[in-house]
């Protein structure tokens, strides 16, 4: 018999819910592990393919580990034919969110594991959505502006096939390493608002791109995801603004946030934003627009003296503050930010889903179900009856 606690209205802050061995945060140090390796080191020495493999895996490949890994991904690339002839009927104004997220039940369609509840069969699904997913965008970014999707690169990495499919061009070398490097950054974030949708659902038994599904949806608020493009909507508004401590001032008296920064668990500087805020940097002076690092450092510095007058510590930017200038200078569409968040998350993802399905870090997997505490009108019950509404019998 479940033990009875009231945690309410808190959005569980501090509560643990599960074991995990996918990934580890330490809120006050601004520590992020995937695995037992330290975000700072997969992201300077690791490749996105290699953390996608660590993630499902548990450790890092070898070298004929990734190639077969590599390989697998290359060979499950290719969309489905009644996908793309979906896709071409949609509004083309479409949120790209709200396309990823009707489209990867689509992609479950044709999958030939999906009724295996095993973990080899849920590793072969999580193959196939992260090979696929980044084909989707590009190909939704085609198709809306009536261009024609073109076919991925083989001779790419995966990070550069997705910019090539996206804009038709190959990219340089070291825009598509700091893509990949963004990438890894992403992959993974422990029991965040869209991984715990994405294990809430599988908890009933609902297969991996039913879970997959409800984490797209989860990632594309604004409060999670979806901040890295309203990020950038606010540096574009900022940008001719003079006085942006006053406009920081007037934001907060209204009652606003400042996107992109704060965390319901980092405390400190999200070690992930140390690493896009050089990026950015780096990446403004090689193509002459340092006013985009510029423009967010002094949102940034503004924005903590102005918190700091408020009493208020530990508000500091997050992934999405400087992913931002990074995916726009990349020539990211502002809407396709989410979703680029979502092809790396979707390793992630994955990850949590075969762990919470198979258990290996619990005893036996559980069906999540909290309580709520009604706080309604009762009928027919503590002493009431039923009457009909005025004007009916
Ligand atoms: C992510 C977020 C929802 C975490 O919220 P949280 O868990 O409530 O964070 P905290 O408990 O540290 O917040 C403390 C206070 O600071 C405020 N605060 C936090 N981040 C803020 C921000 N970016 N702008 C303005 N105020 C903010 C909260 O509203 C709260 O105010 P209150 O005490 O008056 O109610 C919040 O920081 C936020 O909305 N950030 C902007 C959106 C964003 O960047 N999301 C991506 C997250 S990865």
């Amino acid at each position: 018999m479940a033990q009875t606690v009231t945690i309410k209205n808190t959005g569980l802050r501090g509560v643990t819910v599960a074991d995990t061995k996918v990934s580890f945060i330490d809120g006050e140090k601004g520590i992020l592990i995937y695995r037992g390796y330290r975000i700072e080191d997969l992201a300077e020495h690791s490749s996105y393919m290699e953390v996608a493999y660590l993630l499902l895996n548990g450790s890092l490949p070898k070298k004929g580990e990734l190639e077969r890994f590599e390989q697998q991904c290359l060979k499950v690339r290719q969309l489905p034919g009644y996908v793309l002839e979906s896709l071409k009927k949609w509004p083309r104004d479409s949120n790209p969110m709200d396309v990823l997220q009707a489209a990867v039940p689509l992609l479950a369609m044709d999958d030939p594991d999906l009724s295996q509840e095993t973990r080899d069969a849920n590793v072969q699904m999580a193959v196939r959505l992260i090979a696929r997913l980044p084909i989707l965008v590009a190909a939704w970014h085609r198709i809306r502006q009536g261009l024609d999707v073109l076919p991925s690169d083989d001779s790419l990495s995966h990070a550069a096939n997705f910019l090539w499919q996206l804009h038709g061009q190959i990219p340089e070398d070291e825009v598509a390493n700091d893509l990949d490097t963004c990438l890894v950054l992403h992959a993974d974030h422990t029991f965040n608002a869209s991984t715990f949708s994405c294990r809430q659902v599988v908890s009933t038994q609902a297969h991996m791109y039913a879970g997959v599904a409800a984490g797209i949806g989860a990632l594309s608020g604004s409060l999670h995801g979806g901040a890295n493009a309203r990020v950038m909507k606010m540096l574009l508004e900022l940008e001719s603004v003079t006085d942006i401590p006053g406009w920081i001032k007037n934001t907060l008296d209204g009652g606003g946030k400042i996107m992109g920064l704060g965390h319901a668990v980092y405390k400190t500087m999200d070690p992930r934003a140390k690493f896009l805020r050089e990026m950015a940097n780096r990446m403004g002076k090689k193509l002459g627009l340092e006013k985009w690092h510029e423009l967010s450092v002094r949102v940034e510095q503004g924005a903590l003296q102005e918190f700091a007058s408020r009493g208020k510590k530990g508000i500091q930017p997050n992934v999405d503050f400087y992913s931002a200038p990074v995916y726009y200078m990349m020539e990211i569409p502002r809407d396709l930010m989410t979703p680029v968040f979502a092809i790396s998350r979707i390793a992630g993802w994955c990850a949590h889903i075969i762990e919470e399905k198979f258990g290996e870090a619990q005893e036996k997997p559980v069906l999540y179900r909290p309580k709520a505490e009604y706080v309604g009108n009762y009928c027919g019950l503590m002493g009431c009856s039923y009457e009909p509404p005025e004007g009916r019998e």
